[in-house]
This record gives structure tokens, C-alpha cells and sequence, in this order.
């Protein structure tokens, strides 16, 4: 997958014929090791503003109410393109309040009630794109930026349209379907971007929840309560993504959720992108929750390198998790050990739990979403043999790509202290 990047906060320039939004933009893989080189030399795309207030916000009925869009072309062997978009006449900057999205033509909304700059699960899943061809070549993660009072913000937003409408499982009528919004840094940083692992595997959850035996393999809900722990959440895409549709997944498997706890963990340079990340959900979930489930999400700090000595934070260490996540953390071979050893303390930390319970033998569950990158990340299943967890391979999700080597996703299910089941 490619997604577009802003390579510095977007301006706004005054020009003779009024002002304009100067964006300085790239194509690139979720790690920026290639830049998008289109099989048929080019591709569109589209930018499009609009005024926040006019309406839902963002939603693609105000934005070309508001009327204006602009096209581009990204050719092969591009490595930078410097835009300028036109903005209506008489504006004054510092009264310049808009959002602004960039997609490709091939991606843009089918429906007005859609929004703009959104990736949808269904462009993502190879078996849901089949009957697009020209979204089977591959897509590219759109961006959004927000101007306040003249000022470009220094994150972009990516948005994952869910695909399944919002407040439909508690019969509300409200039919704009569910979109997650997630900021990521302008600029470098592992823990604060979204990776193509995160992406994929989140969309596949979603679909997934249409499909009882499926979301079973994954999201197996057999009581009112689940409770799921992410490791290595950068931004939060994954756990997020989790968290707001587990009462559906719950439904899908003839359970009703009334109390879920979803944590995400990472290194505290994530912090605080991840726990925006989860303010902006939880104010889209509080209204479709409202009458189910009360999911809660938050965020706390682990590193790896304490967890494998067993050392947690106090919400880590306060409940036997149901469910252990992550996604594209395998990639780097060095800190494999700490993850594995986290894995494990984890699992013992259950048994700590459970045995106060007096329950019988406590199994631990992890679903590892990963896009090999390198045959030294083989080292991963040495090490999990070593500390007798087992593992599957749930599903192989081959990557949309454009002019790219073929890529997969793979997710797993890694299990220990009873046999695979
Ligand atoms: C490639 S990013 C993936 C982020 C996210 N899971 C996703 O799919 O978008 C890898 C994540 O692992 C985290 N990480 C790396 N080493 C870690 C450690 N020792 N302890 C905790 N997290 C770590 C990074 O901070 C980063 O957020």
C-alpha cells in the first residue's frame, strides 16, 4: 500500500489572485523506502476543501456543497509534488477554517453521505475489491489536514471507513456509516505513524464481523465481557478498531457485550497521539454504544524490555486478558526477545489471576498481524517454540498494490497453555 504524506504542514500563501494552499506532498510506502510508481505512468488525484462548520464535519455532502476541488498528477518516478490550490476570493488567512483531503479519482466516495479522504475496509480486503479493477491495481491511503485560523496542524488524519452503519445495532436511524479517525505525525517516527499491518488487519476485522465462523477464529466473545491488551499500538488503529466493533463481533457470536476493556500499550513517544487517537473514538462511539455495550479504551505505557521481567503498569497488571494484539511489531529481529518474554509474562501474569480464582488450566490467546519484511523475522517462531507458545497462520491477506512486489498480511494466532484449538 502507498499513502500520501505531507511533507511539511501546508501554507497559505497570498497570491495576486487571492490566497492559496501551497502543500507539499509525497507517495510512499508505510515505511518511505519507495515512492509510488503507477504501472500506467499516472494516476489522479483529487483535493478537496471544505468549511468544517458547514455541516457534519467533514462529511463529503458539505465539503462539495462548499465546491471546491482541484486535480493533480502523480507520474512514475515523482518523488515530490508541490501543489497550490486556489481558495475562494476575499478570504482573509486568518479566518481560513477548513479541512482539506487528498485522494486518489479511483478512490473517491460513491455515496454523498461518505466522507471525503476516507480508505475503505472494502478497498483494502482482496476478496471485497474483485469487482473494481481498477481498485484491485491497488489504492493509496488518502490524508486529511485541518487548517485552524490560517494554521495548518502538524498531524494528518487518516480515515478508515468501517463499512458497517453507525447505530445500527441498536436500531438507530441514523445510517452515515462508521468512520474511525486517526492522527499521525507529519514527518518521521515509527511509534506515530499507521502501518500497512494495522490498516489491513483492522479492515479485515471489521469484514470479518459479517462472518460468524470468522470472527469467532479471531474475536471469540463467549461471555458479556472481553477485555483485550495491544502491544506496540503506535497510533492505535488496531486496538481502536477492536474496540469499536467488538459488540458487533459479540452479536455475530449470539453474545450480547455489556462491559469490554480494550489497552493499548506502547513506548511513551506514542502517548499522545495514541490517546487523542482514542478521544476522537470514544466521542464517535460514545453515541453508538450508547444503549450496549460500555466499551472502554485507554492507553497506558510498556515497554517491552520491562514487561519481559514481568514488570506492568497498574492497568496492565489488573485484569487476565482475554485477548493479547498487535501488528507489525515483529519487524525488527533485536527486540524480538523482549517482545516473546513480554508474551510470556503476560501469560504467567494470567495465571496469577486465574489461580486466584481457582479456575482450571488458563490459556492465553494473541492475534500477531504482521507483513514479513525479512526472512530474519523468522526468528519470531524459534523463539515462541522455545517458550511453548503455538501458532497458526488465521489468514493471508495479499496487498492492493501499485507497481509494487507482491506483499501479504499475515495474521496469526499464537496460543499457550493449552493446545490449539
Ligand atoms: C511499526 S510500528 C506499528 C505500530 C502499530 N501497531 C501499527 O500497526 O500501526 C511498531 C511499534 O512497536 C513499538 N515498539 C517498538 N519497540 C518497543 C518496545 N521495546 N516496547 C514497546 N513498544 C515497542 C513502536 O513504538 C511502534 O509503535
Amino acid at each position: 500500500m502507498h499513502y500520501i504524506r505531507l511533507l511539511r504542514p501546508a501554507k497559505i500563501l497570498s497570491s495576486t489572485k487571492g490566497l492559496v494552499i501551497s502543500i507539499l506532498f509525497t507517495i510512499t510506502t508505510d515505511l518511505g523506502d519507495s515512492f509510488l510508481c503507477p504501472e500506467d505512468g499516472s494516476i489522479d488525484l483529487i483535493a478537496a476543501v471544505g468549511d468544517p462548520a458547514a455541516g457534519p464535519v467533514g462529511s463529503s455532502a458539505a465539503l462539495l456543497r462548499e465546491a471546491k476541488t482541484c486535480r493533480y498528477k502523480w507520474k512514475t518516478g515523482m518523488r515530490v509534488l508541490d501543489a497550490n490550490f486556489a481558495l475562494a476570493p476575499g478570504l482573509k488567512k486568518e479566518l481560513v477554517n477548513c479541512r482539506f483531503s487528498i485522494y486518489p479519482v479511483q478512490q473517491r466516495p460513491r455515496k454523498t453521505s461518505t466522507l471525503l479522504g476516507a480508505l475503505h475496509v472494502g478497498d483494502v480486503l482482496p476478496w471485497r475489491v474483485d469487482s473494481n479493477p481498477t481498485l484491485k491495481m491497488g489504492v493509496v491511503m488518502p490524508a486529511t489536514f485541518e487548517f485552524v485560523d490560517g494554521i495548518c496542524s502538524t498531524v494528518s488524519i487518516r480515515t478508515l471507513g468501517l463499512g458497517m452503519r453507525r447505530s445500527a445495532r441498536e436500531g438507530g436511524e441514523n445510517d452515515e456509516s462508521l468512520n474511525l479517525q486517526f492522527e499521525e505525525d507529519i514527518g518521521e517516527s515509527i511509534a506515530r505513524h499507521i502501518w500497512d499491518a494495522g490498516v489491513v488487519t483492522s479492515a479485515y476485522l471489521a469484514d470479518a464481523c459479517s462472518s460468524p465462523e470468522s470472527i469467532r477464529q479471531v474475536l471469540p466473545i463467549k461471555r458479556d465481557t472481553f477485555n483485550v491488551l495491544e502491544l506496540g499500538s503506535g497510533v492505535g488503529i488496531l486496538g481502536i478498531t477492536i474496540a469499536s466493533i467488538l459488540p458487533e463481533a459479540a452479536v455475530a457470536q449470539e453474545q450480547r457485550l455489556r462491559n469490554a476493556r480494550v489497552l493499548l500499550t506502547d513506548l511513551e513517544e506514542a502517548e499522545e497521539r495514541a490517546r487523542s487517537n482514542i478521544a476522537k473514538a470514544e466521542a464517535v462511539l460514545a453515541i453508538d454504544h450508547a444503549e450496549g455495550a460500555n466499551v472502554n479504551i485507554e492507553y497506558e505505557n510498556l515497554d517491552w524490555d520491562e514487561g519481559l521481567e514481568g514488570r506492568f503498569g497498574s492497568l496492565v497488571s489488573a485484569t487476565p486478558w482475554d485477548l493479547i494484539a498487535l501488528s507489525d511489531c515483529t519487524y525488527n529481529v533485536d527486540s524480538l526477545p523482549a517482545l516473546v518474554g513480554t508474551l510470556s509474562a503476560l501469560h504467567h501474569l494470567k495465571e496469577h489471576h486465574l489461580d486466584q480464582e481457582n479456575n482450571g488450566p488458563v490459556k492465553s490467546s494473541v492475534l500477531l498481524a504482521t507483513k514479513p519484511r525479512h526472512s530474519s523475522e523468522e526468528a519470531l517462531f524459534e523463539l515462541l517454540d522455545d517458550q511453548s507458545w503455538t501458532y497458526r497462520v488465521v489468514k493471508d491477506i495479499p496487498l492492493p498494490k501499485i507497481g509494487e512486489e507482491d506483499e501479504v498480511v499475515q495474521v496469526y494466532l499464537l496460543q499457550k497453555g493449552a493446545l490449539m484449538g
